[in-house]
């Protein structure tokens, strides 16, 4: 009747932290033991992996219990795999750890998927048999465990969303029973995915000069006027083209639902700069450029070089629409903005 205290802790403690997480139930196939805790990647980690441990077919008048417990590996988004970094939950008696499968190319797991079997009544009964996981880039990954059983439907994690935690469902070693000679080991597993954070929101702004035209008047005796304009239908956003762009993408991050955050990380970082002179803050959020007229105008004997304003941040580019004309005399500086 009365909450425990450890269950109130958590309940606060689940408050604060587990606000961005979704818990997804897999099918309810084969009931047998206890549910183990939840277990979750370090904070800001996602599984990129998983190791089975499997008990292999014991024969005729063995009792099997197939799979028994289930390691997922965590990483960060697009970091390196890290075999010593694992999360597991309640685990079963028998069998040994088998080979580990990774998510490949810098992408993160989103799902799972059980192979179970059902209840065999009086005959032998082993629970979950395998495990397959999904990963970012819609690879799936198929464990090395037994055959017994049907592979249910797959468990997969929100748009915008990873695996980070999984609790396990395993019947203990019943001792006291001599009798029930029917152990299972691991029946079944919940996933938990969390929120993946918008590297918009994390990543650190950079500026470049891009060279867009000249106006040569060097050998010219009178003003010469040169016009340039722009395109007015090219983006002022847009991702790169490496292997974490695209797990981010796979993952449901689009430029459209984040430029707003990322507008917001050149006003906070870079505010009115001091290496461009251009002020961030006063940076609009247009998606597309708008066209831009200009005109140099090199006096006798002078070339004007027009250079635009390019950014970077993480994973994204943005074109500014600020644009500066140099002398001929370039400003040694300008050759030191870069990436
Ligand atoms: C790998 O994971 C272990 C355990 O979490 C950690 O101590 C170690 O620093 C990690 N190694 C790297 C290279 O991140
Ligand atoms: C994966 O990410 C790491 C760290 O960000 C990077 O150094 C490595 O090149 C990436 N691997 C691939 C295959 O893209």
């Amino acid at each position: 009747m009365y909450m425990s205290l450890t269950s109130l802790v958590f309940i606060i403690q689940c408050f604060l932290i587990c606000s961005a997480e979704h818990i997804i139930h897999t099918p309810r196939y084969s009931d047998f033991g206890t549910w183990g805790n939840w277990e979750y990647c370090p904070s800001g980690q996602f599984v990129n992996g998983f190791q089975l441990q499997v008990e292999a077919p014991r024969g005729e008048f063995g009792d099997d219990t197939a799979l028994n417990s289930i390691r997922f590996f965590c990483g960060p988004v697009g970091g390196f795999f890290n075999h010593s970094n694992f999360i597991t939950s309640r685990q079963g008696y028998w069998g040994s750890w088998g080979q580990v499968y990774a998510c490949v190319d810098n992408s993160t797991a989103i799902g799972i998927q059980l192979r179970v079997e059902k209840s065999q009544g009086i005959l032998d009964d082993t629970g979950a048999n395998n495990l397959r996981m999904v990963c970012s880039d819609r690879l799936v990954h198929e464990g090395d465990g037994t055959i017994w059983g049907k592979w249910l439907t797959k468990s997969l994690c929100p748009r915008r969303t990873a695996l980070c935690g999984l609790r396990t469902l395993v019947e203990s070693w019943d001792r006291s029973d001599v009798l029930d000679n029917d152990d299972t080991a691991l029946n079944n597993a919940d996933i938990a995915c969390c929120d993946v954070p918008s590297p918009a929101k994390s990543c650190t702004p950079k500026e470049r000069w891009e060279f867009v035209a000249h106006c040569d008047n060097t050998v010219g005796t009178e003003t010469k006027e040169c016009e340039f304009e722009s395109k007015d239908d090219t983006p002022n956003y847009w991702t790169d083209v490496t292997r974490i762009s695209k797990t981010y993408k796979d993952l449901g991050m689009r430029i459209e639902d984040d430029y707003v955050d990322l507008i917001k990380t050149f006003h906070e970082k870079l505010g009115k700069s001091k290496r461009t002179g251009f002020d961030w803050k006063a940076f609009g959020g247009s998606l597309m450029s708008k066209k831009a007229h200009l005109k140099l105008k090199a006096p006798p004997g002078e070339k004007q070089y027009l250079y635009r304003l390019l950014a970077k941040c993480g994973i994204y580019h943005i074109n500014s629409e600020y644009f500066k004309i140099f002398d001929e005399e370039l400003d040694p500086s300008l050759t030191s903005f870069d990436y």
